[in-house]
């Protein structure tokens, strides 16, 4: 039996989210800038090395894994990556594997995603107004999402929709957006806007929309009821009451979330971040690429979890944005 993962301060390791690719084929003003300057492919980890990375993981405890990017789905040849790691699904070592997406190419892949194992996904999508859509997202197309959204459902899998909150951008949605989750069983996870991106210039598209006032907004409607369940992230959830919908609430910087934090995040460069709200991380393609054997390896992510800080820093009331990130969240993977 090897050790499971356990930080400093006593919180176990059970969840990677991992970065396939920085590239993406829309450009949300909050996420990217119009010009953005991508890795050159040497850098990434090949299809071979992410499941070396991945599996390394899960054999140290990690049981939940999380695909992002970029966009995930546009990395060639992705599918074979999901489908290896469909045999730790199998052997009861991989609890779940999901992705986080922007749905642009989910009517290519929604049915194979089901046959990998995939039995939920998370699908990013701020407003139902295909201009305003074209907007956020620069290059985005929303009937094409729509299309993939469909997709998913048909195929079978779970939907959550994520949704940034926009301040005088999508306020005017939220029953909208609401009532069209509930009407497909979907649930909605609001997520407030981080520092990120290129936000500042862009504030004809929208600006911080606290999830306090969001809150009390969608309880002028429906009857919102707390309830515990928690993923170790910084998500709370309400029942609501008359659609029967989960909703959510993604608070990072109002709330602190950080004591029951059970994740880590791997870029698709190989570098581990241990904290989504700190600068520090460990390097861990060059123990991959220097030994076939995974002891290397396996020493160098404990090293780095031995370092997991307690907490972010993110913090808007500080005179100067000092929590303010200098990665894009296409890095990190959100
Ligand atoms: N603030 C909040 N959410 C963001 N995302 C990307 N950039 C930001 C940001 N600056 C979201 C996307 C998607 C998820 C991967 O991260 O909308 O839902
Ligand atoms: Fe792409 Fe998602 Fe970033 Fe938008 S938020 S540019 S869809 S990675």
């Amino acid at each position: 039996m090897t050790d499971p993962l356990i930080d400093p301060f006593q919180r176990a390791i059970s969840y990677l989210r991992v970065s396939v690719t920085d590239r993406c084929d829309f450009r949300c003003v909050y996420c990217m800038s119009e010009k953005m300057q991508f890795l050159p492919k040497k850098e990434l980890l090949t299809l071979e090395e992410l499941d070396r990375m991945c599996s390394t993981f899960v054999r140290l405890g990690v049981r939940k894994l999380r695909i992002t990017g970029g966009e995930p789905l546009v990395r060639r040849d992705i599918m074979e990556f999901f489908r290896g790691m469909s045999r730790h699904l199998e052997s009861g070592d991989l609890h779940e594997i999901t992705l986080t997406t922007n749905g642009s190419q989910l009517h290519r892949f929604a049915k194979d995603l089901y046959a990998a194992g995939v039995r939920r996904v998370n699908i990013s999508l701020d407003t139902l107004d295909e201009a305003k859509f074209a907007r956020v997202t620069r290059w985005g197309r929303l009937p094409q999402v729509l299309k993939g959204i469909d997709a998913a459902l048909e195929a079978g899998l779970k939907v959550k929709i994520n949704t940034v909150a926009l301040k005088g951008f999508n306020e005017d949605e939220l029953f909208t957006l609401t009532e069209w989750c509930a009407s497909r069983g979907m649930d909605l996870t609001f997520i407030e806007v981080m520092p990120m991106g290129d936000l500042g210039n862009e504030d004809r598209v929208g600006q911080y929309w606290s999830l306090h006032d969001l809150r009390s907004d969608l309880a002028k409607r429906y009857t919102l009821h707390d309830i515990p369940l928690r993923t170790g992230g910084p998500a709370r959830y309400v029942r609501v009451g008359e659609t029967r919908q989960t909703v959510g609430f993604i608070t990072p910087l109002t709330h602190n979330f950080c004591e029951s934090c059970n994740r880590v995040r791997l870029t698709c460069t190989g570098e581990l971040y241990m904290c989504l709200g700190q600068e520090d991380m460990a390097d861990l393609r060059a123990p991959l690429r220097d030994s076939d054997d995974d002891a290397l390896l396996e020493n160098a992510i404990r090293k780095a979890i031995s370092l997991k800080p307690k907490g972010h820093d993110f913090d808007y009331s500080r005179a100067r944005p000092d929590g303010q990130m200098t990665r894009h969240m296409s890095h990190t993977g959100g």
